[in-house]
């Protein structure tokens, strides 16, 4: 939120998977002390002001830190379904809290910020994100950002491991891209905010996972596959625009051309608490500068 500011932009992108990975619990033990297994181990907290420490710690490196009683962490290991209602309530109140934050921070800025959701992100976000009257929610539409470049975004992915919630085949994805590249009045100035990389490229390497999803380790060094999309390089080969911005691989920070596109995935370091991005200044179909930054 403070980025726009700081990098002096006056459009904020956030292209896809915002929400929480897991809740963690912390327990109140109703004599001041709190328990709470983060590291590994569980630990005993001593006060309150501790416990606040400790949930803040847990919220910037992802997680929803909540706070409870013994009864209700019982209740809720013996029903699955008790803590998918709190994940999902948590995840909504969550999205709900970065818009009313990015309206105080942004608002008489003239900084512009566009959040959409990514294949990990439930569908439940989506009205949260498009009921903003501050936040614009880019998905399957095209937009213009500024009046001389307009932007095409997807959050849904090919296939992964993990069995998340936007999930499609790469006919699908194709589909998608097209129904808004076809849109474009001039696809030379446009960017490509796709989540998934393009395949085949530096900026789409990740871990190959065995059946258990664990990584394979081969001759001491983790083994890497291309986990990018088919359909998001055809159509940057087809319509070359100016610029492709893409995450989902965390592992693959990076920078590719595909043609006249230059491609980039700022990478992800959200469990180290650090926000990693692009800074990029673009005049009609030149990128003038970029940088991948890191804060
Ligand atoms: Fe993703």
């Amino acid at each position: 939120m403070n980025a726009g500011k700081f990098y002096k932009a006056n459009v904020l992108v956030l292209g896809g998977d915002i929400t929480g990975k897991m809740i963690v619990p912390i327990i109140d033990q109703g004599n001041g002390t709190y328990k709470c297994n983060y590291t590994g181990s569980e630990m005993t907290i001593k006060s309150k002001e501790e416990a606040e420490a400790l949930a803040k710690t847990i919220r910037d490196s992802g997680y929803y830190p909540y706070f409870c009683e013994p009864k209700e962490v019982e209740e809720m290991n013996a029903n699955k379904e008790l803590v998918d209602k709190l994940f999902k309530r948590l995840m909504v109140e969550g999205v709900q809290g970065w818009m009313r934050l990015a309206e105080e921070r942004l608002k008489g800025t003239g900084i512009s910020c566009y959040i959409s959701p990514g294949n990990d992100d439930i569908f439940e976000i989506d009205e949260v994100l498009s009921s903003s009257s501050y936040v614009i929610n880019p998905e399957e539409k095209v937009v213009d950002i500024d009046g001389d470049h307009e932007m095409i975004t997807l959050g849904y992915t090919n296939h992964t491991p993990w069995n998340s919630p936007r999930e499609v085949d790469e006919e699908v994805l194709e589909r998608k891209i097209e129904a808004m590249a076809s849109k474009l009045k001039d696809p030379k100035t446009a960017i490509w905010n796709i989540h998934v990389p393009p395949i085949d490229t530096p900026i789409d390497q990740a871990p190959k996972l065995d059946p258990t999803l664990k990584p394979v380790i081969s001759g001491g060094h983790m083994v890497m596959i291309s986990a990018g999309s088919v359909a998001t390089r055809k159509s940057i080969e087809k319509y070359q625009p100016l610029i492709g911005i893409h995450g989902h691989i965390h592992e693959s920070k990076g920078i590719v051309k595909i043609g006249r596109t230059m491609c980039f995935n700022p990478g992800s370091e959200y469990g180290e608490g650090i926000l990693r991005g692009l800074l990029c200044d673009l005049e009609g179909d030149k990128i003038k500068s970029y940088m991948l930054t890191s804060g």
